[in-house]
């Protein structure tokens, strides 16, 4: 991919260090960890929010000055970032976290979520965004907002949001928390 990530450390150390932290591990359990994301990935979610297609209205302001070429430099810089690993914070959630991250829900058809996000939560770059060590807090809003398919339309997590009760969501946001 293009995309110079010395010139994307400028853009995030002025405007995105704030959320998503200066080495994109973010503080905030609303503000998504970007290190390590896949670099295709974040372009697509900056396109997205630049377009409106994908609403938040934070991100959308802040997506709305970035040229094409800021946008993959921003991408590489976040991509090329170390996450850091976390533990799960409600360890009581990890039996029916993990059987849905692993197993899925056989009864409500709905699939495992390692089949694409991958054992280890790192998902497949240009494929399926990693999710490993996220905040669960900003796993649950996006499992909703497939659901709503108002601020986030994709058919293939919505059908899958749409099938799952919120203790389900909670547990699995908790589960690849730790991941
Ligand atoms: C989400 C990039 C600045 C708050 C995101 C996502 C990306 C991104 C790629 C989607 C992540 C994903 O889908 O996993 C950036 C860049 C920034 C920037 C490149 C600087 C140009 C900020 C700032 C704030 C912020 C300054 C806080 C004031 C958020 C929040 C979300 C988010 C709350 C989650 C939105 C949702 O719930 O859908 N950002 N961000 N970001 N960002 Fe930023
Ligand atoms: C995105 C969770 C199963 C394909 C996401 C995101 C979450 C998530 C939280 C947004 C990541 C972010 O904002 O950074 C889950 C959970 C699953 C599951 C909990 C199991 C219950 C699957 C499966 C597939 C899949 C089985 C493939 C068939 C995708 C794709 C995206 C995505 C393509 C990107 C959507 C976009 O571009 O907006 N998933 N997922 N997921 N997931 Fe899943």
């Amino acid at each position: 991919y293009k995309g110079d990530p010395a010139k994307g450390k400028l853009i995030v150390d002025q405007v995105c260090a704030a959320c998503h932290g200066a080495d994109g591990n973010s503080a905030a359990s609303a503000n998504p960890t970007l290190a390590g994301q896949h670099q295709k990935y974040l372009y697509e979610q900056l396109k997205a929010f630049k377009a409106g297609t994908r609403k938040n209205p934070i991100m959308m302001g802040m997506a709305s000055p970035l040229s094409d070429d800021d946008m993959w430099n921003v991408s590489a810089y976040f991509s090329q970032q170390k996450v850091k690993p976390r533990e799960a914070a409600d360890k009581t959630q990890m039996p029916l976290g993990k059987k849905m991250y692993t197993g899925g829900n056989f009864g409500t058809k709905v699939p495992a979520c390692m089949a694409c996000h991958g054992p280890a939560g790192a998902g497949m770059p240009d494929k399926f965004p990693r999710l490993g060590a996220q905040h669960a807090a900003y796993i649950v809003k996006q499992l909703n907002d497939f659901k709503a398919g108002t601020d986030r339309q994709n058919q293939t997590m919505a059908d899958i949001a749409s099938r799952m009760s919120d203790a389900e969501m909670k547990a699995v946001a908790e589960y690849v928390s730790g991941l």
